[in-house]
């Protein structure tokens, strides 16, 4: 069965309403096509990681129907403004200093920065308007495949994953939105884009491209979140002084001078889902590494998450924070 529907009131308010619900919309860009959910709702989010099959993850771009609904959300410092004048609506991406907001910990991946942008695309400026909350989208492709730039695209990589996709034909632009950092001193382009250096240089800002070989790889440019408290994977126990990370019953897990994990003070224990969820662990994680993340904890000691589905990024998570690797 397709999901595809033209762009139209009545199927931006249906695909509205799925997102409001938790659900996942193929949306239409100038640049690319999009993979839709609340960007307020760790669940919804996951679901894009799980429906793009990634086995780690990414942050992911924020989208907005307008530069000014960003301030609450996050740091738009005068470099930001001004690319935001000349640029937005647009194809450009900017990496922002995050504000604390209800964005999902897991969009941002625990970063301290957020990734946003104003789309020009009118079918995506009124679903994020009938939406009436920013939209997470990564490029609705699955992990490792081509951006699509036509609705059967979508309909071909991710086809059952998502509840709609809007229809709006073949994207202008068609390659993704160049992605600006400037959430430090130095302006860096760490993804080209139709937005070029010229373009920025022309409104008096310099800025430096980082090196083919970093595009190349791009998750090399990436600052991982990492907690400063050493991570133990596959805890059966609990030595003196760790702060426990558990998925599911905390029943049987003692702590090895004496007693239960489940009398371990509030501050030393945080549950990724007692239910075994995966979707509602991934929601989790981030929010609750750093919760755990005190310099009175000896170490944080996980509970095995199976590798099956989103525990394979979880894992992978997990993995990099336990070897500290960035
Ligand atoms: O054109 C586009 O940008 C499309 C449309 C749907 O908006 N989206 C897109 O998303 O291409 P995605 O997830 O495929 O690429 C987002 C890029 C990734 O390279 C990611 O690493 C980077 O943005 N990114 C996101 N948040 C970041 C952050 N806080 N710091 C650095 N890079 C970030
Ligand atoms: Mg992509």
């Amino acid at each position: 069965m397709s999901q595809i529907k033209v762009a139209n009131d009545i199927s931006i308010k249906q695909a509205a309403e799925s997102l409001k619900s938790g659900g996942l919309v193929g949306m239409p860009t100038e640049t690319v096509y999009g993979l839709a959910a609340d960007a307020t709702n760790g669940e919804a989010v996951a679901r894009i990681f799980e429906a793009k099959g990634r086995p780690a993850f990414n942050p992911l771009i924020c989208h907005f129907a307008d530069s000014k609904d960003i301030e609450t959300f996050a740091e738009l410092n005068d470099r930001a403004k001004a690319l935001a004048q000349a640029f937005w609506p647009g194809p450009m991406t900017l990496i922002l200093k995050k504000k604390d907001s209800p964005i999902s910990e897991l969009a941002t991946a625990g970063l301290k920065t957020i990734a946003v942008r104003v789309p020009a695309h009118k079918t995506a400026q009124a679903i994020i308007k009938a939406a009436g909350t920013p939209l997470a989208a990564p490029s609705a492709n699955k992990s490792g495949s081509l951006s699509p730039t036509s609705p059967a695209h979508v309909q071909k990589s991710l086809g059952n994953k998502v509840d709609v996709i809007l229809a709006a034909g073949h994207c202008d632009v068609g390659l993704e939105s160049a992605v600006i950092d400037v959430s430090t001193d130095e302006t860096i382009i760490l993804r080209p884009g139709a937005i070029t250096k010229e373009d920025i240089e022309a409104i008096g800002i310099s800025v430096t491209e980082a090196s083919n070989d970093d595009i190349k790889s791009p998750g090399q440019l990436l600052k991982h979140y990492a907690p400063n408290t050493p991570v133990r994977l596959n805890a059966i126990d609990i030595e003196e002084g760790e702060a426990l990370l558990a998925f599911g019953s905390t029943k049987f897990m003692a702590i090895k001078s004496g007693g239960s994990a489940s009398n371990l003070p509030d501050t030393q224990i945080r549950n990724l889902s007692e239910e075994q969820d995966l979707h509602e662990a991934a929601a989790n994680l981030f929010k609750m590494l750093d919760e755990l993340d005190r310099p009175e904890h000896k170490a944080i000691a996980v509970m095995n998450i199976p590798s099956t589905g989103l525990g394979i990024a979880i894992n992978d998570r997990l993995q990099r924070a336990a070897s500290a690797v960035e």
